[in-house]
């Protein structure tokens, strides 16, 4: 498997360069007041028991900002003499910690090679701020992620009301810099798009692996350890989101993540894996037969979600909004199953939100925005209207059909009983044709039959 993922792997694409990470502060400070006090606050690391911790992951707005991975790091932006100045608090060289927990940049290595304008040690992060916030009349500062600056601002604004009566300054308001953020992120840059391309395309080698070792038998646990494996193999960081791989009536629980059950012969597994690379994330899924070969009712419903994802991601594209894919794929899902019989209604009674039979077999949404949260950020009715794709969107399309048994809600035909298909993708709108990210993946019958099980 190694030597021929030597060979599948793409070449790692060049890292965003420090200019791109300053076109993005500019475009942020554009949208600020002179006098506000931008305050971007790293994830706190958490604990799993005493001194050990859960894999650190630094908050996705810090890593879009200024590319800074490491934990216990606050970034500080404000205008000295007209100019827009980040200042960004670090963990300080530590040799003693360093030994024990890794290299850490420094103050000294943040400045000479990251994008911002001044180092300082986190430890005086609380008193700078504090200086900071007197010249501040606007603080900009998502709370919730570090209680000990979240108290410092709002102290600074309760104590700062009698100062402002007097002289005038001090800040009064907090504000949440979050969705301004978000509108940038919401759009992709092409060294952003390279990223997610190489995540996608090391995900796919991942799934075709998982491919060629099924078979019946095989543990759900044992597949996604090849994932796992191809995901880090192919340097990465590891999954995006925990991997679901779920055989037989588990490929009916959406979420399912237990992933401790063998596979049985006959049935179909479906896996939901991505990696995460250089913060950005890929998100497929794949449903194949793990005996190598569909049974005729398997390849009935999996036709059915292919079609409804093939006109999915035709909508794909500028100036349609963003839920035309879900439209598409809904009248797509509800046509196939009228004419297998299962759906009783006619078309737009099944489409129905509240009484159409749809919703039975399918439902959830048909996709979300995705780049360095795996549900990424983006609001997708702005001022209660849909969204229209601009080029530099990526959005997945991942329609499904679930036809769990052991439901309680529902009677499930038997013919279709304990099937359950999702095939997903992620999809770059461009000037041009919908971009599939993802495409290394196959998903025609014909393709995964000729491939399960040839390792
Ligand atoms: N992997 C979760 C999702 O597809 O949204
Ligand atoms: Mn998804
Ligand atoms: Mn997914």
């Amino acid at each position: 498997m190694f030597a021929e993922l030597e060979r599948s792997f793409p070449a790692q694409p060049a890292v965003i360069a420090n200019s791109e990470y300053r076109a993005r502060q500019q475009r942020l400070f554009s949208q600020l007041r002179a006098d506000d006090l931008l305050i971007i606050c790293a994830n706190p690391v958490s604990t799993r028991s005493n001194d050990v911790h859960f894999t650190y992951r630094n908050h996705s707005d810090m890593l879009y900002l200024c590319g800074w991975f490491d934990p216990e790091s606050i970034m500080m932006a404000r205008q000295v003499k007209g100019e827009w100045k980040l200042t960004l608090f670090v963990q300080s060289s530590d040799i003693l910690s360093e030994i024990w927990e890794g290299r850490r940049p420094g103050v000294d290595g943040a400045l000479k090679q990251w994008p911002i304008d001044e180092a300082l040690p986190i430890d005086d992060a609380e008193e700078i701020i504090e200086i900071a916030l007197q010249d501040a009349s606007r603080v900009q500062m998502r709370q919730g992620l570090n209680p000990s600056i979240d108290n410092l601002v709002i102290e600074s604004i309760n104590r700062r009301d009698r100062a402002r009566q007097h002289f005038g300054k001090g800040p009064v308001s907090l504000s949440d810099p979050s969705s301004l953020i978000a509108e940038l992120r919401l759009r992709k840059s092409k060294s952003e798009i390279n990223q997610m391309r190489y995540s996608a395309q090391v995900s796919s080698q991942a799934h075709i692996q998982a491919m060629k070792h099924g078979k019946a038998g095989i543990g759900e646990w044992a597949i996604e350890a090849i994932l796992e494996c191809v995901f880090k193999y192919g340097a990465t960081s590891g999954s995006a989101y925990p991997c679901i791989v779920g055989c037989g009536d588990n490929a009916t629980i959406l979420h399912y993540t237990v992933n401790d059950c063998p596979c049985e012969a006959g049935d179909i597994l479906l896996i939901d894996a991505g990696s995460e690379y250089r913060g950005y994330a890929a998100d497929i899924t794949r449903s194949w037969p793990i005996s190598g070969k569909f049974t005729e009712q398997q390849a009935e419903l999996y036709q059915i979600v292919l079609d409804a994802q093939l006109a999915a991601i035709d909508q794909c594209r500028v100036g349609n909004p963003y839920n035309a894919p879900h439209e598409a794929a809904r009248e797509s899902l509800a046509q196939g199953l009228i004419d297998l019989g299962v759906i009783t209604q006619t078309l737009s009674e099944a489409l129905d939100p509240n009484n159409g039979q749809l919703k039975n077999w399918y439902m959830h949404n048909t996709g979300h925005w995705i780049g360095l949260d795996v549900h990424d950020v983006g609001i997708y009715k702005p001022d209660g209207k849909p969204r229209l794709f601009e080029e530099g969107m990526v959005i997945t399309v991942e329609p499904g059909l679930y036809f769990g048994a052991w439901r309680t809600d529902v009677d499930c035909p038997a013919r279709y009983a304990d099937i359950g298909i999702r095939i997903e993708d992620d999809v770059l709108i461009t000037s041009g044709d919908p971009d599939v990210l993802s495409s290394d993946c196959p998903k025609s019958i014909a393709d995964i039959e000729s491939i399960v099980g040839t390792a």
